[in-house]
């Protein structure tokens, strides 16, 4: 199951090397209405709010209505903040629920975590109890963290309270990072949520295309195994984004993928690649080249 990522769709052009404007935002959203994608990410602070109001305004205004989407959204502290107590929690679900035009959400989290101390974030009268209240509440069906590092995000695991955890970057054909903190979730009862399986835009894109790889320039060695990648996958006249794609969405252990998209046609894509037939000799070729995990089949 796919889920469209929706960095992107707010105008990042520091992350992403180009802009999106308003109108294309909106239409992105209006096509993924139309497709069979059913699950919609974004956060309170993707371009200060920018990506919650483009989709908030693009669910109002589609003809068919929202549909049955599910809508996952992050809880962020406020600009240039230094604490996340509970209370900013309610304020980032109050702020997101307006921008969104909903009153509750299937799926909230709280988002990278890591960039406070462990401590502050699991005080009595702090994030965490929050998110735990909001759910208590009936205002989350699910409540979920959000984040990069590892290790930190195998502490919130242990604290026993999240349903859902969603990790970028590190469980792709290049970076396996995530490997054990995939099993450790899942053996812990949650749904594990895999973002940015195209490494933010390297496993999709040709080398030349100005790719970035987990948001950087990318180092001579990706540069390298990239471009072999795509020429295998040119042999087998399949796009190397669909490879990328169906690595973490063929592995039974992840719930949802997340892929970041900017235009409607990008939608149309992503529908196409996870369908796709990928010859079992690709996939062997690339297993022995890159030596993937024997859940790739
Ligand atoms: N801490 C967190 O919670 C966290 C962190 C990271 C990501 N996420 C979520 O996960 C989502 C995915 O991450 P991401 O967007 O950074 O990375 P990604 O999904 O690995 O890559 C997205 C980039 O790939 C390119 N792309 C997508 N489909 C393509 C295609 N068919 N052909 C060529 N290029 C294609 C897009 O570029 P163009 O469309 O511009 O060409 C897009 O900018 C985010 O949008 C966000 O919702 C969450």
């Amino acid at each position: 199951m796919v889920c469209v990522g929706t960095s992107p769709l707010g105008g990042l052009p520091t992350i992403y090397g180009y802009d999106v404007e308003a109108g294309q935002a909106v239409a992105t959203i209006r096509r993924v209405l139309e497709s069979p994608i059913d699950f919609i990410d974004t956060s309170n602070e993707y371009a200060n709010g920018e990506s919650e109001r483009r989709i908030g305004e693009a669910l109002r205004s589609a003809a068919g209505g929202p549909g049955n989407v599910v809508l996952a959204t992050k809880a962020d502290p406020a600009l240039w903040a230094t604490e996340f107590p509970g209370s900013r929690v309610r304020e980032s679900f109050r702020e997101s629920t307006e921008r969104l035009g909903v009153d509750r959400f299937e799926v909230f989290y709280l988002h990278d975590p890591e960039r406070f101390d462990f401590g502050h974030m699991t005080a009595p009268g702090g994030a965490v109890e929050a998110m735990v209240q909001l759910r208590t509440d009936g205002l989350a069906t699910a409540i979920g963290v959000a984040g990069g590092d590892i290790s930190e995000m195998r502490r919130y695991v242990d604290l026993g309270v999240f349903d859902v955890i969603l990790n970028h970057n590190q469980y792709t054909l290049l970076d396996r990072s995530a490997d054990a903190l995939i099993d450790h979730a899942v053996n812990a009862g949650l749904s594990f949520i895999n973002a940015a399986p195209y490494a933010s835009g390297m496993l999709a894109k040709q080398v030349s295309a100005r790719p970035r790889y987990q948001y950087r320039a990318p180092s001579p060695e990706i540069v390298r195994t990239t471009a072999w990648l795509h020429q295998e996958c040119a042999r087998f006249h399949v796009p190397l984004a669909a490879l990328a794609l169906q690595f973490s969405t063929r592995d039974p252990r992840i719930s949802s993928t997340v892929v970041g998209v900017s235009a409607p046609e990008r939608v149309d894509e992503l529908v196409e690649n996870e369908q796709r037939e990928i010859p079992s000799e690709l996939w062997d070729s690339v297993r022995e080249r890159l030596v993937l995990p024997p859940t790739v089949t």
